[in-house]
């Protein structure tokens, strides 16, 4: 299925008639392709599905070149980012190519399916403009970090189920808070996951988000519960190379105040609300991906 969404990445690809552009495009490692697997599952394996699905992961990759320039990234999906290997203009240049060619071939979809992906992409963007103000400096609002996480990650999701939905003329409104939902959670997984997973190398945690400025939920939900004293020290932290004494501290207070129960909580909340959502369709594909989304967390 996903195979079928590669090759027509690569027909879309020829058809720009340029060696330099397929030669830079193979060396970027096929990811898991989340939305691809969301239309595919919502419209069936229709020429058009598999058009749209293709037209999504290559906006995705786009964002995803211009991100690692934005955070200074030197890898990506495991291997080394396009940044890291060829330069911050070279992959700049190959995102602006492949959302181009994306929007281009997303024009022979259909209008109305233009017009959700595109104002997707808008809100991606936006998402990301937020993202990289609110890193700046301590974040702890909690709204605040909602709105970002729904703009800069849920927004295509919601937009890909939609347009799913759309072109197999299913309920479209069901599908787009299904892809929400799912969406939200799955950032917020993500997240968890910056601080629960052991690194390959330090056996510990990286903490790479908080070090990177992301003041991510389980900080937030951290600051709300201390004292003001330790509010202070947890401030003191961001954007740190922290050391070991400090890791052991910034986990055991996490531990201490339940913050990742917490935040898994609302995670798992939001993907029950996204499974209630297209329960009628009884759709057990669509209600596997929140399951196996939820269980990466452990
Ligand atoms: C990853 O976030 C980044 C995104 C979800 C969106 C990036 C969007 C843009 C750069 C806007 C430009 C869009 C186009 C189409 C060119 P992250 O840094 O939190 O996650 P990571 O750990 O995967 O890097
Ligand atoms: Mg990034």
């Amino acid at each position: 299925m996903v195979k079928k969404v590669d090759e027509i990445i690569n027909i879309f690809l020829k058809d720009l008639d340029s060696d330099i552009v397929c030669k830079l495009f193979a060396n970027i490692s096929s990811g898991k392709k989340l939305r691809a697997k969301l239309i595919l599952k919502i419209a069936g394996e229709s020429d058009q599905a598999l058009a749209l699905a293709a037209i999504v992961e290559m906006i995705q990759v786009a964002s995803l070149l211009h991100d690692d320039v934005i955070d200074d990234s030197n890898t990506r999906r495991g291997q080394k980012s396009i940044n890291a290997i060829f330069g911050n203009k070279t992959a700049i240049m190959l995102g602006d190519i492949l959302y181009s060619k994306a929007y281009y071939e997303l024009n022979s979809i259909s209008k109305e399916v233009a017009k959700v992906i595109s104002n997707g992409v808008t809100e991606l963007s936006i998402g990301e403009l937020l993202d990289v103000e609110l890193s700046k400096n301590f974040n702890p609002n909690k709204k605040l970090y909602f709105e970002m996480i729904y703009k800069k990650t849920a927004s295509l999701i919601q937009a890909s189920a939609k347009s799913a939905a759309i072109i197999s003329k299913k309920d479209e409104k069901s599908f787009s808070l299904y892809g929400k939902n799912l969406g939200i959670a799955f950032q917020i997984i993500d997240d968890i996951l910056d601080i629960t997973s052991d690194s390959k190398t330090l056996g510990k945690p990286a903490l790479h988000d908080f070090k990177e400025g992301k003041t991510t939920l389980p900080y937030i939900l951290l600051y709300e519960k201390l004292s003001n004293n330790d509010k202070l020290k947890l401030k003191k932290l961001f954007k740190k190379d922290l050391n070991d004494n400090e890791k052991t501290w910034l986990l055991s207070e996490m531990k201490k105040n339940g913050v990742i129960e917490e935040s898994l909580k609302i995670a798992k909340e939001l993907a029950f609300e996204a499974k209630e959502n297209i329960k009628k369709y009884k759709n057990k594909d669509l209600e596997d991906i929140i399951n196996n989304m939820i269980q990466r967390s452990y």
